[in-house]
């Protein structure tokens, strides 16, 4: 990136020098980069963090330490990792930084393009559905962007805690991903009013957490379905439209609405990050998470991909493999569910 725009205007596959690792980081040599929305800000400038011009984007990524910086322990050259790059050296890229506070080793159980989304799906995850919405078995937990990045890692936490997961998603294709993932109910909000829905199957009580990465109508509506004690947790704005809560709403219905920003917890609580991972690391073993790769790409692809997610256009995660001789082909689409479990659909996709 050599000026801020629009992923397809500004993204240039170029040849820059090798990174060195500076002290406490790994050099790794990227295995696969996941997409984020936040890419797609960053690319245009409006990320909280705007890296100074030239570099590469990419938050995350699956890689094989190469060299480690002065002061590294816990991490030898041909660890596989995954963790965070450290801006302005991203993930897409062949080489990449990442700091060693914030890399883990890979799963082992997980491919190089499904360890590579792993911390920020699940972690946001974790974070807003246990951590902040405290979710309790047999509770109801609905899922807006269900078939999308962070919202599949919701469907599946929630899944895995013994929630009863609605899953709103735009279109029959991601209706067919959530049900594939576990959601209990999907609502098409194309075609149907997910208020209605959650009304309908929870008896007039309403869903207990909302898992809002969509922001907007998303939330605004989820207002109208939220049960007595129930907790708004606030992901994200993927709609594109900050709504502004009606607190006086809030007090008589007596529900929470809860801001989660996880990449602080990584600043401020980092020891609350590596128990949490132990615990995905943990739920991966027994079969209960996996990330959904709909796509592996190669980098020439990613301001076409970034464009995609942006818009609202890619299902799950897309990842890039920049040094793969396979990455191009056609996707090949994960479809392990998370749990087995009944399905049912709402909406014209299931009519
Ligand atoms: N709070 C945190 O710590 C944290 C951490 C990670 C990510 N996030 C945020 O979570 C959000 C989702 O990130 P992600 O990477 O997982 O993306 P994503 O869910 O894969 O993509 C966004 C999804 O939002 C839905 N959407 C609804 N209206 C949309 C619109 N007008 N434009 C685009 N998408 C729309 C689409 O799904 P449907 O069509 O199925 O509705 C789309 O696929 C982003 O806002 C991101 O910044 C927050």
């Amino acid at each position: 990136m050599t000026r801020y725009g629009e992923p397809e205007d500004v993204m240039e596959l170029a040849d820059v020098p090798r990174p060195a690792p500076g002290p406490g980081q790994l050099l790794v040599r990227v295995l696969a980069a996941a997409a984020n929305f936040p890419d797609a800000l960053l690319c245009r400038g409006s990320y909280q963090v705007r890296p100074p011009l030239p570099f590469s984007p990419g938050l995350e990524a699956c890689g094989e330490v190469t060299e480690t910086g002065p002061g590294v322990t816990g991490f030898a050259p041909g660890d596989r990792v995954i963790g965070g790059a450290a801006l302005p050296f991203g993930a897409l890229a062949e080489y990449a930084l990442m700091d060693a506070a914030r890399a883990f080793p890979a799963p082992p159980g997980l491919d190089d393009a499904e360890a590579a989304p792993f911390i920020v799906t699940y972690q946001t995850g974790w974070f807003g559905l246990h951590r902040k919405a405290r979710l309790r078995e047999g509770e109801t937990l609905l899922v807006h962007a269900a078939a999308g990045g962070v919202g599949s890692g919701a469907v599946q936490l929630g899944r895995a805690a013994g929630a009863r997961v609605i899953g709103v998603v735009g279109g029959q294709e991601k209706a067919r991903l959530a049900e594939r993932l576990g959601a209990d109910v999907v609502v098409d909000r194309y075609t149907t009013d997910f208020v209605t829905v959650v009304k309908e199957v929870t008896g007039g009580k309403g869903a207990d957490v909302v898992y809002d990465p969509v922001g907007g109508d998303s939330f605004r509506r989820s207002t109208k379905c939220i049960a007595f004690e129930g907790r708004i947790v606030v992901v994200g704005f993927a709609s594109g439209d900050i709504p502004s809560a009606a607190l006086n709403h809030a007090l008589v219905k007596n529900y929470d609405i809860l801001g989660l920003h996880w990449g602080l917890y990584e600043e401020r609580n980092p020891a609350a990050v590596i128990a949490c991972q132990a615990e995905l690391t943990g739920l991966v073993a027994a079969g209960l998470i996996r990330p959904l790769i709909t796509e592996r790409l190669p980098l020439a692809d990613a301001p076409d991909g970034l464009r995609r997610l942006a818009a609202g256009r890619t299902a799950g995660r897309i990842v890039f493999e920049p040094l793969s001789p396979a990455a191009g082909r056609p996707a090949e689409l994960v479809q392990r569910p998370a749990v087995p479990g009944r399905v049912e659909r709402r909406g014209q996709h299931g009519e």
